[in-house]
Parts: C-alpha cells; sequence; structure tokens
C-alpha cells in the first residue's frame, strides 16, 4: 500500500516536471550587427584614446607618434574574436595597411559624397560573401590635429621629423577637425 501510494506522487511528480520543460525553440537568434559592432568600436576607440592621453603625457607628442606606431595594431584587436575583426581604414592613410579594399573602396565613395553634400554621414552594413561588414565613420577631433592637423600649424616640427621618418609615404595630414578622416570596419565572418 505505501508503496503504491509513493510510486503515484513519483509518476505525478516526475509528470509535473516534464510538463514544465519549454518546448525546444527552433528560431535563430537574429544577430545584431550595428549593436554589436557599436560596442566594439566604442570600447576600442576608449581603449586608444586613454592609452593615447597617456602616452602624450608621459612621453610627449613625439613619443606618443612611436607608441602609436607599436601599439595602433596590437589596441584594435582587444576587443575582437576569431568570428569578428576590426579594421581601420582610410583612403589618405598613415600606415598602408589601413588602406581600402575594393569593398571598401565603395563604402568610402558613399561617406565621402555623402560628406560634400553635408549630410549626416550613416552607418552601414554590407553583405560580401562569407562576411557582413559594419561600416562607421571616423571625424576629426581637435586633439587630432596635433598628428593628422596641417604641417608646420597644428603638427610641431619635432612630430612632423617622426612622422616622416616612420612613415615615408605618410598621407595622413591637412586633416580639420570634423573632416572624414577614416572609417571603422567590423567584420563578422560567417561560417
Ligand atoms: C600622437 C599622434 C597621434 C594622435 C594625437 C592621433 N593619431 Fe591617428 N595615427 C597616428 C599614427 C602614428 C597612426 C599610424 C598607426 C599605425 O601605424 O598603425 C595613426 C593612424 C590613424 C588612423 C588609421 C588610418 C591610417 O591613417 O593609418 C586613423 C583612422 C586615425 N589615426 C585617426 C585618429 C583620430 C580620429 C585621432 C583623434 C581622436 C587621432 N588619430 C589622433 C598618430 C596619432
Amino acid at each position: 500500500m505505501k508503496n503504491k501510494i509513493f510510486t503515484s506522487i513519483l509518476i505525478f511528480a516526475v509528470s509535473a516536471v516534464a510538463s514544465c520543460r519549454q518546448p525546444e525553440t527552433k528560431v535563430k537568434k537574429e544577430i545584431n550587427y550595428q549593436a554589436q559592432g557599436d560596442s566594439i568600436i566604442k570600447a576600442t576607440f576608449d581603449t586608444l584614446k586613454s592609452a593615447l592621453t597617456k602616452a602624450i603625457q608621459q612621453e610627449g607628442l613625439p613619443g606618443a607618434v612611436k607608441y602609436c606606431n607599436e601599439n595602433a595594431f596590437p589596441i584594435t584587436a582587444v576587443w575582437t574574436s576569431e568570428n569578428i575583426t576590426l579594421k581601420r581604414v582610410a583612403e589618405n592613410y598613415r600606415n598602408p595597411m589601413n588602406a581600402p579594399d575594393s569593398t571598401d573602396s565603395v563604402q568610402w565613395k558613399i561617406f565621402t559624397t555623402a560628406k560634400a553634400k553635408g549630410d549626416a554621414l550613416q552607418p552601414s552594413i554590407v553583405e560580401a560573401p562569407n562576411v557582413i561588414h559594419y561600416y562607421k565613420p571616423i571625424l576629426l577631433q581637435p586633439m587630432c590635429s596635433a598628428c593628422h592637423g596641417k604641417k608646420g600649424v597644428d603638427i610641431l616640427p619635432a612630430v612632423s621629423t617622426i612622422i616622416d621618418s616612420l612613415y615615408p609615404n605618410d598621407k595622413a595630414t591637412g586633416f580639420s577637425a570634423g573632416d572624414l578622416r577614416g572609417m571603422w570596419r567590423v567584420s563578422f565572418i560567417q561560417r
């Protein structure tokens, strides 16, 4: 008798637990590329900017150019993963590794055309084979002029000297605050 009651309690308990289980969802989670891209870009920009500010304070502007030369790439990779890569792209580049490829050039043209018309620059999602790119413009801020502004006006001679020695083909000077300096490209690799 005792056994029978125990068994029925057990069956009741098991079926109650079983009925509580959620049915398996088949819906694949949509990835919000813009939100994810924005948060990677923000984290990277904050890291890059505070490292640069610290280098300027500790080593002065010429020392900070050298710091940037050695650390811009490792810092840009901090918040990425095997499936998500991050690149800074610029047509007027300082480091040739940041030159645009053919997909980047199409987006670059869209940004420069909008800028020339005085339109606000909208970030954009571009699908390419096996990869989805998220592009976001990089505008020049006043603090950037010390290394990307006009030579002889914004850029000190000692800074020009070190830039020229590290980057003999530098194209990244002559900018004013608000100019389109480059663009972020977050790439989501599709496997
Ligand atoms: C202390 C000098 C210095 C300052 C200040 C500085 N940069 Fe740069 N910037 C560099 C150097 C050096 C590189 C090349 C880094 C490399 O070799 O990867 C660079 C590269 C870049 C690139 C990558 C494209 C390219 O030209 O190779 C972008 C975009 C950029 N800087 C934007 C900015 C912005 C925006 C600011 C201000 C928030 C800024 N920089 C402030 C020195 C500086």
